[in-house]
């Protein structure tokens, strides 16, 4: 359940109409829900209120210093995936104990920061990576509290591009590979392995693989503390997958079922790094229509938002329900109608022969599902601004990051000095 709705006949953010924004920070721009983001919160953490568990909201899904002050304040940590996303996270005042830094390819430069800043723990995900960060934690004098991320060869049944748990993809170490990594990872000064990670991919509907990939880290845990190692945490990740189409089911209730069955008896600290599942359906794009092109073969809704803005849909094929922001009449004569932007290629196209109410020139439709991987996704593509990203709590809105106009990026540009004159 979101906060988006139809109230005398136009669609709300909470309490404020997303036209009133519309006229004070023009299109297109996105638009979050505080209650949303509260209220998926809250339904994931309290899930595992009688468990020891720490809940980091995955970063990269919505980078935004607001959103995450807004999660931070109900008690969110991070996971970060970049020095950038860390210092977003510190930025919004997520307590270090509490910050996660997952990604195969952290750099020493990176690894040095997060020390220096003694989080809660780093996701160590190959051979290379232990033996750098071991150098550079022993250099700095401390004692860095890690995981390692085991790939459990887990099919998630999901988007190609967004599955990560299978042994061809470049994530983590192979599970039966566990016992070899974990001895060295003992071996190494500067490193106190404190737990076992993993994450098998993103927008997730069927729990099954979820439960195959924990009930493997319960196997994977009880060996390595045969063999002496002393296991408290478990980082299972994010991955929980939302309805953006109304069939879809999502239940963070039946996902921690399924958690506290594959991990009774464990004894282990949890750790999670939802994304998308806080903060997808708690954010809409609201774009103007420019053009109505009636074509001979089919109908085209031109809007203002693009590829750029919204990459998904060109990206992972993904879908987006598409709804008009003024109500439309009951008995509104449906019809099938492309939804493109206005960028110079066909990938530029937000749904194909989507039943759609009539629509004309200067009307506003929302985007829904845009909460997570849309803002953050987004580029200058065609030198377009990037666009404003405004937080709704009841009846007030706040521009939260302004429009990024061209002229700023060019501001960015140097000519050198055989170009000028
Ligand atoms: N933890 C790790 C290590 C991850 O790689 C990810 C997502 C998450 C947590 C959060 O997953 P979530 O709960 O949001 O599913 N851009 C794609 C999604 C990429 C997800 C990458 N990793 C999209 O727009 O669908």
């Amino acid at each position: 359940m979101d906060h988006f709705d139809y109230q005398n006949g136009e669609l709300f953010a909470e309490e404020v109409p997303l036209a009133r924004i519309a006229e004070t920070v023009g299109t297109p721009f996105y638009c979050y829900s505080t209650a949303t983001l509260e209220r998926h919160y809250k339904i994931f953490s309290e899930a595992f209120d009688d468990k020891e568990a720490t809940v980091c909201f995955a970063v990269k899904a919505n980078g935004n210093i607001a959103v995450l002050k807004t999660l931070g304040n109900l008690g969110a940590g991070a996971d970060v995936v970049s020095m950038g996303e860390l210092k977003r996270a510190l930025a919004a005042g997520i307590p270090t104990d509490k910050i996660v830094f997952s990604g195969v390819g952290k750099t020493a430069e990176e690894l040095a920061f997060a020390v220096e800043k003694e989080i809660f723990q780093i996701n160590v995900e190959s051979a290379p990576e232990l033996e750098t960060l071991s150098a550079v934690a022993s250099s700095l004098g401390k004692e860095q509290a890690i995981a390692i991320r085991i790939n459990p060869d887990v099919d998630a049944k999901t988007h190609t591009k967004i599955a990560t748990g299978k042994s061809e993809n470049k994530f983590g170490i192979e599970w039966d590979k566990a016992p070899e990594i974990f001895a060295k990872a003992a071996a190494l000064p500067g490193i106190k392995v404190a737990g076992v990670a993993v994450h098998i991919g993103s927008q997730i509907l069927d729990l099954k693989p979820f439960g195959e990939a924990f009930a493997r880290m319960g196997d994977i845990i009880a060996a390595l503390r045969v063999d002496g190692h002393d296991i408290s945490r478990l980082d299972l990740g994010g991955g929980l997958g939302i309805p953006y189409e109304a069939d879809q089911l999502s239940s963070p209730e039946d996902y921690a079922t399924v958690v506290k069955e594959t991990t009774a008896g464990l004894d282990c600290h949890l750790i999670f790094e939802p994304g998308r599942m806080i903060a997808g359906n708690a954010g809409v794009l609201v774009s103007k229509v420019v053009y109505v092109k009636e074509g001979e073969t089919r109908d085209f809704a031109i809007v203002d938002a693009a590829m750029n803005d919204l990459v998904r849909p060109s990206m992972y094929e993904a879908h987006h329900d598409i709804i008009p922001v003024k109500q439309p009449a009951g008995g509104a004569n449906i019809r099938p109608m492309d939804v493109v932007g206005p960028i110079c290629e066909t990938g530029d196209t937000f749904a194909k022969q989507r039943p759609l109410p009539p629509l004309e020139s200067d009307d506003l439709v929302a985007f829904r599902s845009a909460g997570a991987y849309g803002a953050v996704m987004s580029s200058t593509y065609n030198a377009r601004p990037l666009i404003p990203e405004v937080l709704v709590k009841g009846n007030a809105f706040s521009i939260i990051r302004k429009r990024v106009e061209v002229e700023e990026q060019m501001a960015n540009e140097r000519v050198p000095d055989w170009l000028k004159g």
